[in-house]
């Protein structure tokens, strides 16, 4: 999808020089041409983080998930391996699953073929008269995934780079948190009338917190620590709070256990990062709460809601009433920013909707700016 040289000047007005850069031109969050060049370029070419491993433990346990506009099965193979196919049958196309759940293979509802959880197809009836057909030749189409801190990522073409090229030095940097070991308390997905990316850019920007949520936790944040390198891809900021970031400043004597691997310098804040272009989380002290989001239209996206805590957290006695307090908090937070995103999709769908300014709080937003400007032309 070929972009318009307007788009494309504005931009080159879009660097990594917060102190010079415009932020993102409208068009970028309501065009579907712009839609269409992110579906068919940047979003295929990128590592997406989907899920949490935990979500799918069990060989056969599958789910499918909507990326960069195609139907994926992520499923767990009979070795444990997480793997992802595109949900269509090789014999004529069908979607072959939907929703989520457990299955030893994956069955076609047309003509019954049958794959196996490796997307190798095991069973054709009636196929004996076609010439040359060979079982091996007819497998699922498979896609890339990783899994890194306990999240899973898919990209579904080769020439997305390697994935430590993509997260740089996020494992050594996220390592005190102990990603990888978490277990998920909740899982949830919701639908929100704006554009992804601004879903996702409000998240990593605390210029709103006091204007946003001044009633609820926007006061325990403190000037944020100047971005950690990571790699190209990669946004990642600490920071330090007045009590937790996980929950309100009026519930802050509920606080859970510490997790096990912080020193004092990370548990005296939260951990803000963002693996362009689709995931972000917060690492705090005691939780993880993550992001996904994607585009369902240029003005609506579907989003996907983590949140984590250490097994150990788990076991500790008034675990359940302490958790639904972090809970509380994440989705009141949601709710705040939602209803200003929402606004914001408003003014960014007039005609007279200009690109603006960044302010040296939303770091994160514009260091993401800067790499989808370039990748969106590039890609
Ligand atoms: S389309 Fe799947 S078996 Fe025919
Ligand atoms: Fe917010």
């Amino acid at each position: 999808m070929a972009l318009t040289d307007e788009l494309v000047r504005a931009l080159g007005d879009v660097s990594s020089d917060i102190s010079v850069s415009s932020t993102l031109p409208p068009a970028c969050y309501s065009g579907t041409d712009v839609l269409a060049a992110e579906l068919s370029g940047l979003l295929r070419r990128s590592w997406l983080g989907v899920a949490r491993a935990d979500e799918l433990k069990a060989p056969g346990d599958y789910r499918v998930l909507e990326l960069a506009g195609t139907s994926t099965i992520l499923v767990r193979d009979d070795e444990g391996r997480l793997r992802a196919f595109a949900n269509v049958c090789r014999h004529r196309g069908t979607r072959l699953l939907d929703g989520a759940g457990n299955a030893a293979h994956i069955r076609c509802p047309f003509h019954g073929w049958t794959y196996g959880l490796d997307g190798s197809l095991r069973g054709a009836t009636r196929m004996g008269a076609t010439r040359g057909f060979r079982h091996a030749d007819m497998g699922l189409s498979e896609f890339r995934t990783a899994e890194r801190g306990g999240f899973v990522f898919v990209t579904s073409t080769d020439e997305t780079p390697d994935i430590d090229d993509w997260l740089g030095s996020f494992d050594s940097l996220l390592a005190p948190w102990q990603l990888q070991d978490l277990v998920t308390i909740r899982r949830r997905e919701l639908d929100v009338d704006c554009n992804w990316k601004l879903f996702l850019e409000v998240f990593n920007e605390s210029y709103h917190l006091e204007y946003v949520h001044s009633a609820t936790f926007g006061g325990i944040y403190l000037e944020p620590e100047p971005p950690d390198e990571v790699g190209d891809c990669v946004h990642s900021s600490f920071s330090p709070t007045a009590g937790t970031g996980g929950l309100r400043a009026d519930e802050q004597d509920h606080v859970l256990p510490a997790m096990p691997g912080l020193g004092a310098p990370e548990r005296a804040g939260t951990r803000y990062t963002w693996v362009f272009p689709a995931l972000t989380f917060a690492a705090g002290g005691e939780a993880l709460w993550a992001y996904g989001a994607r585009p369902l239209g240029p003005r609506r996206c579907r989003v996907t809601q983590w949140v984590c805590f250490p097994p150990r957290t788990l076991a500790t006695p008034g675990f359940e009433a302490k958790s639904q307090r972090y809970l509380a908090r994440m989705d009141e937070a949601l709710a705040e920013d939602i209803a200003v995103l929402e606004r914001q999709q408003l003014g960014m769908d007039s005609p007279f909707a200009r690109a603006g300014r960044w302010s040296d709080l939303e770091r994160g937003a514009a260091a993401f700016a800067a790499w989808y400007a370039r990748s969106l032309v590039q890609f």
